[in-house]
């Protein structure tokens, strides 16, 4: 069906002489009639759409589905997390159905009620950065699927109400905000210090809602907090310069350790580094230089292969003298983040760097028994377990932690590796890993968290099914195969066919994005451009 609604610009490009001469005109006209990557991703888009149904029939407006027991759970405050955290992929996916009617719910949320400790940073990245592209794209490039614009309108007013409640979570001695808080009280959970990625991942949510309201004050919260984790004292903080440690003191604004990872805890606050550069150039320059000094103190000391693989590159963690030897799937994002800021630095030694990353969390995709990686894994060669000797020596690490819990970090990083080299190997992985979840994870009604990704059928199903299934595998699997669709092509007045593709695809490139992916990969469009 796809492949003969995507014949006609194939009929088109015959007629036309000019354009057949061109070799690069020609070239991507091919990509667009690629039958194959069009199919795959009409599949991803059934596997949201099943999922989106389930959801609707047996948990919305809750925030997730047991997809097991067709129950639900209200893990995220109880304002609906999935709805909120599906729209940017039922916009990107041009599901115009589910679009509306997520549209129609948005404005009824009560953000002024919970009976739950709230997360700033949960709620941050879910809600508020699903909100905030939302209106980024329905006020862009899908203006289009808005079947009422009074409702597009309250996704930015319904950000702002939402910030609103949260901002006092920064009103501290230091400015450093306590993560877990009671909207109702105004109060805290006690906490004295804050995590790094809690801390760094919440600058460009806020930032792009002080730029869409013209109200400085969200960009300032948010800034005055990063001020610390850019300028890390003490000295002790910063190991290896760019590379900091843990937890900030929320009185103080010092950091109590200099304990180094890209570990979940730390991760997404290098990550927010570059993107804030992506996000404005103009603004965030120093931001980049930071994450360039991290990223060039990662290659050169926490570099590590297994011994049992040595073509394998993993990113050890630092304390005080000593390595560890574990990463995680969270950690994943990495070879992801080093492609798009080798691409935008313009230094292929990155690229490479991002590559080796990127083949090595695939390792641990396929080489287990579903073809999924697991939570947390180690190449420490002194302590593998005596039953995972042969894993080990084949695979090139053992697995600490078997479930998954729906992750999309290793999809994510293939999904930039594809980008950034158009390298079609790059499409066959994410191809293999969909395919892995949608045959081991699948129920009746939506994907379920599995306990063993080494076990024939992921051991058993934990009855979860997170937010981010709709916000991040299935955006990814979909954005790296969604060809033909993801090209609008029209005729120029000089009777030239050219074909754009979708602005919230990255591109390889300083000053090259017209969006940025917020952690939760909701894109939210760039500042400048
Ligand atoms: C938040 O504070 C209110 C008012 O003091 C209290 O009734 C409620 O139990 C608190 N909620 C949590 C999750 O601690
Ligand atoms: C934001 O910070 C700038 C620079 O420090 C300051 O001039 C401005 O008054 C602040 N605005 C708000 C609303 O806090
Ligand atoms: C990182 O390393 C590159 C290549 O050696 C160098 O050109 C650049 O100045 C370094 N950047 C920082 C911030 O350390
Ligand atoms: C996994 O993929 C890597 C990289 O393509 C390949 O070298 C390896 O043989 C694959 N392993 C399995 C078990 O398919
Ligand atoms: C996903 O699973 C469903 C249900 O088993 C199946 O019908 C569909 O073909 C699968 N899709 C792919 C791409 O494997």
């Amino acid at each position: 069906m796809r492949f003969v609604l995507w014949s006609l610009p194939w009929a088109s490009v015959a007629l036309i002489g000019d354009a057949l001469a061109r070799p690069h005109a020609a070239q991507s006209v091919l990509s667009l009639s690629d039958e194959d990557a069009t199919e795959r991703a009409e599949a991803v888009k059934e596997a949201f759409q099943h999922a989106w149904k389930g959801y609707k029939k047996y948990a919305f407006p809750h925030d997730e589905l047991h997809p097991v027991s067709n129950g639900f759970g209200d893990s995220r405050n109880g304002w609906g997390a999935s709805a909120v955290d599906a729209l940017s992929t039922a916009l990107i996916m041009r599901d115009a159905d589910i679009v509306n009617q997520i549209l129609d719910f948005i404005p009824t949320i009560d953000y002024t009620q919970t009976n739950q400790q709230v997360s700033l940073f949960e709620t941050t990245i879910r809600y508020l950065a699903g909100m905030l592209s939302g209106y980024d794209l329905l006020t862009g490039p899908l203006a289009d699927l808005a079947s009422d614009s009074t409702k597009v309108d309250a996704l930015l007013s319904q950000s702002k109400k939402l910030a609103d409640i949260l901002k006092f979570a920064f009103d501290t001695p230091s400015g450093v905000p306590y993560n877990g808080i009671n909207i109702t009280s105004k109060g805290n959970n006690g906490a004295t210090s804050n995590g790094l990625a809690v801390t760094g991942t919440l600058v460009l949510e806020w930032t792009r809602l002080s730029d869409l309201t013209q109200d400085q004050e969200y960009a300032n919260l948010s800034q005055k907090a990063e001020s610390y984790l850019l300028n890390p004292q003490p000295a002790t903080a910063e190991p290896f310069p760019g590379l900091v440690g843990s937890n900030i003191n929320i009185d103080t604004g010092l950091f109590e350790n200099g304990y180094v990872s890209w570990n979940g805890g730390d991760d997404s606050f290098y990550e927010y580094l570059l993107k804030m550069y992506v996000y404005d150039p103009l603004r965030f320059g120093e931001y980049l230089n930071r994450w360039e000094a991290a990223v060039n103190s990662t290659m050169a000391h926490l570099t590590s292969h297994p011994a049992s693989r040595p073509d394998l590159t993993f990113l050890a963690t630092y304390n005080d003298g000593s390595y560890g030897l574990s990463s995680q799937h969270l950690t994943c994002f990495d070879g992801g983040s080093f492609l798009l800021g080798g691409s935008i630095l313009e230094r292929q030694d990155l690229i490479d760097y991002g590559l080796q990353l990127v083949d090595s969390c695939y390792d641990t995709y396929n080489e287990t028994a579903t073809g999924i990686g697991p939570e947390q894994f180690s190449w420490d060669s002194a302590s593998v377990p005596s039953a995972q000797q042969a894993f080990y020596q084949r695979a090139g690490f053992y697995i600490q932690s078997g479930y998954y819990i729906l992750r999309p970090e290793v999809i994510e990083s293939i999904y930039y590796a594809y980008r950034i080299t158009k390298d079609q190997k790059y499409q066959e992985w994410a191809w293999d890993a969909f395919v892995a979840i949608n045959a081991t994870c699948r129920t009746d009604s939506g994907f379920s968290g599995i306990t063993d990704v080494n076990a024939a059928n992921g051991g058993s199903r934990d009855d979860n099914q997170e937010s981010f299934l709709f916000a991040e595998v299935l955006k990814y699997s979909y954005l790296i195969h969604a060809p033909g669709k993801s090209f609008r092509c029209g005729m120029r007045p000089n009777a030239r066919l050219t074909c754009t593709e979708d602005e919230w695809q990255i591109q390889a490139g300083d000053g090259q994005n017209t969006f940025v992916f917020n952690t939760e990969a909701h894109p939210i469009r760039v500042a400048q451009r």
